[in-house]
Order: C-alpha cells, then structure tokens, then sequence
C-alpha cells in the first residue's frame, strides 16, 4: 500500500480501483446532495480548544456500545452491497472491525448472507434490517439474525421509500452489474477488482435471494424491493418489532427531537442521530447539527449515537465531546474496503484512531468516556435558528 495518512487518501485508491458504478452509489446522496455535503462540512465549523501543560499520558479510547466493550466508539454502519466494492466485501470488512474490536453491522441489502458473514467470523455482530411489508420473511430473518448470535437489531426507519440518487439511474446501478459496452470498458480498467468477483460466487442479495418468497434469481429482485418497503410503518409496528426480536434494538435514523422521545417510549435501547449518509431527504440538517438537541432531549433516558459525516478521528471526537455515545462510519470504511480489501478496512480504523488518540490528547483528555462540549469551540449560531 501507499503511504497512507488519511481516509481521503484511501478514497482516491478506492475511486481508481472499483468500477464507477459502485464508486458513484458510494459516493453521492440525494437529489441536489445538499445534505450529503453538509453531513461533513458542518463537522469543520466546530473547532477544538487546544489545552497544554496537561498530563496526556495513559489515553484511552475504550468504551462500551451497547453493553459491549470497543476500543473506540466507532462502528461499521450498516452498507447495502459491500460486497460489489470489493469481492465477499462484508466478510472482509466484519473480519477487520472484529479484528479492530469495533462493532460490524451487516446490511439486508448485503451481497454476504448472515450465515456468511457468521461463518467466517468469531465475535458476534449487529444486523440491520429494513421494515419490510412481509412479516414471514421479516420473522424468518430476525430467526436467522438470532441462530448467527447476532447481539443487536439495527431498525432502519429512514428509508420507507428511496431518496432518488441521479447517478444510479444514470449508471444502471445493479448487483451483479449489467454488461453494457460502457460498464464493461470501466470493470476492464479495475482488473483487480474484476478477478476478485471471479473468484467468488457471492455476486447477488445474499440475504433475499432465495429466502424472500419469489425471489429464487436476482433478475427479479429490483420489483421486489419497491413493493417490499413498508411505507405505513408507524411506530406501533417498530414495538412490535421489537417484541419479535426480543433482544436489543437500535432505532437507525432519527433526526428529529419528537421522534427520538418516540424512540424512548418504544423502549430502544439506543438510537442512531442519522440522514442516511445524506441519501435519504435531501435539504434535512445535518447529524452532528441535530445530535445536540437530540443529546438535551433523551440523552438521559437512552444511548444516543451518530453518524454521517465522519471522515476522522477528530470527527469522532466532536460527535463524543457533543454528547454521542457512539459513532459509525459508512463512507470511510467503503473507501478502504475498495482500496486495499480487509486491510484497507483496517487501515481506515487505524488512521480514525490515531487521529482520535492524538487529538485527544493535544485537547488534554486522557480518556474518551470524559469529552464534553468544554472541548470544543462550537460557533454560537451552530445550532441555527429555525422556525417549524
Ligand atoms: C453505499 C451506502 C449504502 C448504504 N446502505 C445502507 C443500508 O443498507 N442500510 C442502512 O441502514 N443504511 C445504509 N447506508 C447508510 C449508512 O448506514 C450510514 O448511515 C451512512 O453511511 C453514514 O454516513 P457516512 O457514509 O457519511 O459515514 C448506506 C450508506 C452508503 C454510503
């Protein structure tokens, strides 16, 4: 591997190396990408109060996320088809944050299957599931989520329909990817990434495929996620999937104060501060605008993580300091995973740490557990002043 410093430099290997129609579904959010860009550029206006003469030695940026020990607060999100970046991509990407000692949450929309991902990994991990309209197939697989030993259920309530993302419609984005004269003249260019799918069988929805009655070929698979989403999804059906679950639950997409206290009182064990990646609707703020208000309203009665936006260590920093429990990354890890398989993966955990170590101790805090919004420089208009 180059020398690499950032994630930024992963993403530039990452865009050489995997064709564009993956690239692009990566890297892009919705309609005008308003929020998309935000998501990061909101993260740069909160600064950090430098402390010196303050002993740093002893740092640590070990934590628990839900009752599980991580050595830091930064988990894999939840990323539909990981494994069209790069070949058994989520088995890769599970295997560094095991080997990390960060959760790894596996998408419904994964190319590895839950069983794959178990097979080939020791620790347990969180599965995220999407409200779907059919309750056996919903049922069969929480069964299947809880027979992996699957520690938590990641509910995804943001994406009831899909927030339209231009590029995809442009490129024909599909899994396995449609041969056109121009997709295959770029996969000819990502040679690397080309033997790597050829070398594996795992090219479709490993988790729909072949479960989701009427579905035994992926040919059929794009008119069954249209009309499978459950757009009547309230929040007595997140309490009953709850009770289905019957394990911990994490509520994924809350942006909202009312919705987080809604969260509360279905009895989440956490909640995730998210647009998406800034995929869903475009114009909504941004996470780490909204974590703030959400931290005052609930931060009390439920953990309370983030994500969107975090490209670094000091990202991480701001979203704890500000009073997030947790963070994921999305983006970040993808760019490794693209870049260099596991270790790329790996690589993007260990620059995020090293930034977060280092940054925490030019801050003056020795332990992650202690940030608090006295670390930072928040401008006084941050929050903005919004009239509903
Ligand atoms: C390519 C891509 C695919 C995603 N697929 C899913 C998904 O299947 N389920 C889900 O809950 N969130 C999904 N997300 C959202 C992520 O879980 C997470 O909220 C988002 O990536 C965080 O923003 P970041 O990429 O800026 O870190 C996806 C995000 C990306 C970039």
């Amino acid at each position: 591997m180059a020398v690499i410093t950032t994630v930024d430099d992963l993403k530039r290997i990452y865009k050489r190396r995997v064709p564009k129609m993956f690239y692009d579904y990566a890297e892009s959010g919705s309609w005008t990408e308003q929020t998309f860009r935000e998501n990061t550029t909101d993260f740069d206006q909160i600064r950090l109060r430098q402390r010196v003469a303050m002993d740093m030695t002893g740092r640590t940026t070990k934590t628990q996320m839900l009752g599980e020990d991580v050595a830091m607060p930064v988990a894999l999100a939840p990323v539909g088809l990981t494994g069209m970046q790069s070949a058994d991509g989520e088995i890769k990407a599970a295997r560094a944050a095991e080997k990390f000692g960060v959760p790894f949450t596996l998408s419904t929309m994964s190319i590895c299957s839950i069983e794959d991902v178990a097979e080939n990994t020791t620790k347990p991990f969180w599965f995220q599931v999407y409200t779907l309209k059919d309750d056996d197939f919903m049922q069969r697989l929480m069964d299947r989520a809880r027979a992996a030993n699957c520690s938590a259920l990641v509910i995804t309530v943001d994406l009831q329909m899909l927030g339209q993302r231009h590029k995809d419609l442009k490129n024909g984005l599909s899994a396995p990817p449609k041969l056109t004269v121009r997709s295959v003249a770029d996969m000819m260019t990502k040679w690397s990434w080309g033997l790597g799918m050829l070398g594996t069988k795992r090219r479709f929805f490993g988790n729909i495929v072949g479960h989701a009655k009427g579905v035994t070929d992926p040919s059929s698979l794009s008119s069954w996620t249209a009309q499978a989403f459950d757009q009547a999804l309230d929040w007595d059906r997140i309490a009953q999937l709850r009770k289905m679950w019957g394990g911990k639950i994490i509520v994924k997409g809350i942006l909202d104060v009312e919705d987080a206290r809604k969260a509360v009182n279905v009895g989440a064990d956490a909640i995730i501060v998210s647009n998406h990646g800034g995929r869903q609707l475009d114009g909504a703020l941004s996470s780490i605008r909204m974590l703030p208000d959400i931290v005052d309203a609930v931060g009390e009665q439920i953990e309370v993580h983030m994500d969107s936006g975090i490209r670094s260590g000091q990202d991480v920093l701001k979203a704890m300091a500000m009073g997030a429990k947790g963070t994921y990354v999305g983006r970040a890890f993808v760019y490794g995973l693209g870049a260099a398989g596991e270790a790329g993966v790996t690589k993007a955990l260990e620059v995020i740490h090293k930034e977060l170590d280092t940054t925490m101790g030019l801050c003056g805090e020795t332990d992650v557990n202690a940030l608090s919004r006295s670390n930072l420089l928040i401008p006084a208009d941050f929050r903005g002043r919004w009239e509903a």
